[in-house]
């Protein structure tokens, strides 16, 4: 047992339900999530009636509001609604959402009717411990970034390059790839710092969520590596990140945590360019204490698509898959993921 105040953290991947009912939605999930002090989600789209459809984008996402009863079926204690979904049908849309997880007492960061509403955490006292939860979007439709005076998600900017590779002059290799280089936007990343930095006066744990990376591939960007790092640097003790719909590495910074994608929780849109990866998905689970995150473990699951989301038994062939492909995934990172007393134990750098 940790010496001080301690409790237990679960975090699930993105959430985007457009099913009939909301009840059972996160099936044998909920009461893990129940049973967590604080458990954690990304709400990826919209939970209304209102609002008129964004022209122009090419996938778009809202479930009706009652499907928040699923939601607090599981007892989320945050949840976090900074992503490229939550405008697809307009300000409205998205105001009408966070009544609704009102009504239901379902406290949510990362979105709200102007930029100070959507960078205001979330801070929670469980067993003695305050955890704050902030929430960024890095993928960003046009319209979709709060601003001063407009209503949106909480920004985390990033921009995009393609380089020649060094060595491969297109008049000798012709149609050679080039190499896609990314940052994030300083006075984006400076703004996280200092609200991370401020958060960390007030709670004991601080956590961030960014929705990031590159739909349906694992690569690790350079942003999301600068902008991670800058999370736990500024104070963070833990990052956790999802949008990609498919596994991405787990790497440790200063003995932090950074999950670059837990993956598709609940996904009831089969999107064309969906496959079998896409439903692998898993919880991440830990001890919180004032030093952070400790003794970190993985659920491995298996998405929802118009049914519960599946807790996968060791020994399933699904679930070994998830095992593997996340200790490849994260071997660049020295991180391993190892089976240990019943758990699938995440273990840093020696
Ligand atoms: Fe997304």
């Amino acid at each position: 047992m940790p010496n001080g105040p301690s409790c237990s953290l679960l975090i699930g991947g993105d959430i985007a339900p457009m099913r009939e009912s909301g009840k059972g939605l996160l099936g044998a999930a909920a009461p893990l999530f129940k049973a967590a002090d604080v458990a954690t989600a990304n709400l990826e789209h919209a939970l209304a009636r209102s609002g008129k459809l964004m022209k122009g984008k090419p996938f778009f996402h809202r479930g009706h509001p009652e499907l928040a009863e699923g939601l607090a079926e599981a007892g989320f204690d945050v949840l976090t609604v900074a992503n490229n979904h939550m405008l697809d049908w307009g300000e409205e849309s998205l105001l009408e959402t966070l009544q609704v997880l009102r009504k239901h007492n379902l406290p949510f960061t990362g979105a709200g009717r102007n930029l100070a509403e959507a960078a205001a955490p979330v801070v929670i006292e469980r067993k003695g411990l305050k955890i704050g939860v902030l929430a960024y979007s890095s993928t960003l439709p046009m319209g979709f970034p709060a601003g001063e005076d407009a209503a949106g998600v909480n920004p985390l900017r990033a921009a995009t390059a393609y380089r020649p590779l060094p060595g491969r002059d297109p008049n000798e290799y012709p149609g050679v790839a080039p190499e896609i280089v990314t940052w994030a936007i300083p006075e984006d990343l400076e703004r996280m710092r200092d609200d991370i930095w401020a958060l960390k006066r007030k709670a004991d744990v601080v956590l961030v969520n960014m929705h990031w990376g590159t739909s349906m591939t694992p690569r690790v960007n350079g942003f999301q590596r600068e902008a991670g790092r800058a999370a736990i640097e500024a104070g963070a003790d833990a990052v956790f990140g999802g949008h990609q719909h498919v596994l991405s590495a787990i790497e440790f910074h200063k003995g932090k945590p950074i999950l670059h994608c837990t993956g598709n929780l609940i996904f009831d849109k089969f999107e064309p360019f969906f496959t079998g990866e896409t439903l692998k998905t898993f919880l991440f689970g830990a001890t919180l204490t004032k030093e952070g995150v400790k003794d970190p473990y993985a659920v491995p699951c298996k998405c929802g698509v118009g049914e519960p989301c599946q807790v996968l038994p060791p020994g399933d062939s699904l679930e070994g898959e998830i095992v593997r492909q996340l200790n490849d995934l994260s071997a660049p990172y020295g991180v391993r993921l190892e089976r240990r007393g019943g758990r699938v134990a995440v273990l840093p750098p020696a």
